[in-house]
């Protein structure tokens, strides 16, 4: 009765990885639970989640090819686009967000176009960008979600969504992500380590508290419709601080791989009690101000949540 933060299977995002062929459930060992999934068993997990009461899936996709420019990213046979349709076609009831990044499908793993230099090129980057983005959208795709951190591209692929009408499509923001070690499981999964060098000229330093409320800011400036810190739990004093900054639009909250992969191994030595810990560590995120999480634990902490409402 005087509990003030309550958790629920609605307020999780469920991140899945897709891929080419048939058939695919192949694990991602640094994620126990975590698959490699094609359309058909997407499908299967999709529907599952939604039986579980979770609202939305957040999609990453493993192309077959990676090039220079990440032409994967925005072909229209795409891997996305065609999980997006199957989706859409299958579990209309299941809100389907798309990762609009270039990492994933570039043979050198960088978020953009990166120059003979070795830097990254963030102008040029941005068109790319709003061609995924409009790709994902004309699949099918509910939300599109940048992760990438390029100056901008927020605008950008609002103006390319508005031009060809789809302007009832909402812009989710990697608003304040930072540069940080804890998405090295993630980057085994979308097999999107750079090549060279790091994100640190896109993405930003952990230590910086003022800067993430600018570019937040500048973000919401440029249209986003919901923002997003990430990862979470480094992060907690972040995401209060742009819950409260920032009142009239949703913020989300990512649980990432890297802290996903730490509870399940310290879980697996038995070292500690995974359902405590996850549903503990969930309900600090939802404290700290997040209206929705994206965490690969969605799936088994709605059903320890049912499980313990039936109680
Ligand atoms: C793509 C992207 C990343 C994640 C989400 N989108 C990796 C990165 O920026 O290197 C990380 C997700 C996770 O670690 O769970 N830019």
């Amino acid at each position: 009765m005087v509990r003030e933060t309550t958790l629920s299977a609605d307020d999780f995002v469920y991140p899945l990885f897709v891929t080419h062929g048939e058939g695919v459930e192949h694990p991602i060992p640094s994620m126990p639970g975590v698959r490699h999934l094609s359309v058909d068993t997407l499908l299967r997990e999709g529907e599952a989640a939604a039986n579980e009461g979770i609202p939305a899936v957040l999609l990453f996709g493993i192309p077959n090819a990676k090039d220079a420019t990440g032409s994967e990213a925005y072909a229209d046979e795409g891997i996305i686009q065609k999980a997006v349709r199957a989706l859409k076609r299958e579990l209309p009831q299941l809100l389907v967000v798309t990762d609009v990044c270039l990492c994933e499908y570039t043979d050198h793993g960088h978020c953009g176009i990166v120059r003979s230099d070795g830097t990254v090129e963030n102008d040029s980057t941005l068109d790319l960008l709003a061609r995924t983005a409009v790709s994902h959208a004309e699949a099918g795709a509910d939300i599109v979600a940048p992760s990438d951190m390029m100056d901008g591209r927020i605008g950008a692929i609002r103006a390319a969504l508005d031009t060809v009408g789809l302007v009832h499509t909402p812009v989710m923001s990697y608003a304040a992500k930072y540069a940080s070690a804890f998405y090295g499981p993630f980057r085994e999964a979308a097999g999107s380590t750079p090549a060279f060098g790091d994100r640190r000229s896109y993405q930003m330093d952990p230590a910086n508290r003022r800067e993430a409320l600018r570019e937040v800011r500048l973000d919401v400036e440029e249209g986003a419709d919901m923002i997003m810190v990430k990862p979470a739990l480094p992060y907690l004093d972040i995401l209060r601080e742009v819950r409260d900054t920032f009142p009239e639009l949703p913020v989300a909250a990512y649980n990432v791989s890297g802290e996903y992969a730490m509870v399940k191994a310290a879980a697996q030595n038995g070292w500690i009690e995974e359902r405590r810990s996850v549903l503990e560590l969930l309900t600090g995120i939802k404290r700290a101000g997040a209206d929705l999480i994206l965490t690969y634990h969605a799936r088994e902490a709605a059903r320890w949540l049912r499980e313990e409402s039936r109680v």
